[in-house]
């Protein structure tokens, strides 16, 4: 099973450790070949809002050099996972970053066909609160590039370093870890299988659609077309 997993954040923290459970437990149902970023060291840049990505290309964004090894990385995965400790109630700012570069991969402007059949999973570590709205923005890029089924983990540490996670809260996060890997472990082998999420065919849908009419972004319209997507072609 080919891993990528994304690193919100530069620490071997808890959020990383709570990665490194899931790991530990995947390893026991198929080889893991794991590729890690972490960032901001491996993407340290802010998206700077050029629109180069979507109207010539993702190649010509300023900062490819960064963002094309992890968009590739993505790509060839199995199991795409996304991690953040919650900064000010959302993901860390390095994240967001991230996830900002990444969007001409949405379904509105060029998804890849080859997100259709991976696995998501976030991973989310607050000392307190902000836990639901920092997955919902990690669950929202997974979504949008069109990943089938995405399973999400998310913990109140009440700690700022793994150290300090209550032991009895470190048992039940390697529980967990053990179940989740169980069932991801499952939704990889099975992905082909897996029922299409309704939310996606109704947004291909949709885009399709838009698409057809698209005399905006030529890009992203022949990135359509060239999939026959705009001439009934289904890729799911
Ligand atoms: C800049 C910053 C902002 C934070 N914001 C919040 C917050 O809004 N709510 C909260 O409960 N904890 C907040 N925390 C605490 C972390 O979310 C928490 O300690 C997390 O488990 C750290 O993960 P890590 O060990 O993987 O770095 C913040 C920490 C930092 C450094």
């Amino acid at each position: 099973m080919k891993i990528t997993v994304i690193n919100g954040s530069m620490r071997h923290g808890s959020t990383w450790h709570c990665m490194e459970a899931v790991r530990q437990e995947l390893g026991k149902y198929d080889t893991v070949q794991m590729t890690e970023f972490f960032l901001p060291g491996d993407m340290p840049y802010f998206c700077s809002g050029c629109y180069s990505c979507f109207y010539n290309g993702e190649s010509t964004c300023p900062h490819a050099s960064a963002t094309e090894p992890i968009a590739r990385a993505i790509l060839e995965a199995d199991l795409v996972v996304l991690l953040s400790p919650v900064y000010g109630f959302d993901v860390s700012g390095q994240m967001k970053a991230l996830i900002d570069h990444l969007c001409y991969m949405w379904m509105s402007h060029r998804p890849d066909p080859r997100m259709f059949n991976k696995i998501g999973l976030t991973i989310t570590t607050t000392a307190g609160a902000g836990l639901a709205h920092t997955t919902k923005t990690l669950r929202n890029s997974l979504t949008f590039w069109g990943v089938k089924k995405t399973f999400s983990l998310k913990y109140r540490a009440a700690a700022t370093k793994w150290d300090e996670v209550p032991a009895k809260k470190q048992i039940k996060i390697r529980r967990d870890a053990a179940r989740s890997a169980a069932r991801i472990a499952r939704a990889v082998k099975n992905v082909k299988k897996l029922p299409n999420p309704l939310f996606r065919s109704f947004m291909f849908k949709m885009m399709a659609g838009a698409q057809k009419k698209n005399d905006w972004n030529p890009v992203d319209r022949k990135h359509w077309e060239s999939q026959g997507w705009l001439s009934g072609a289904r890729p799911f």
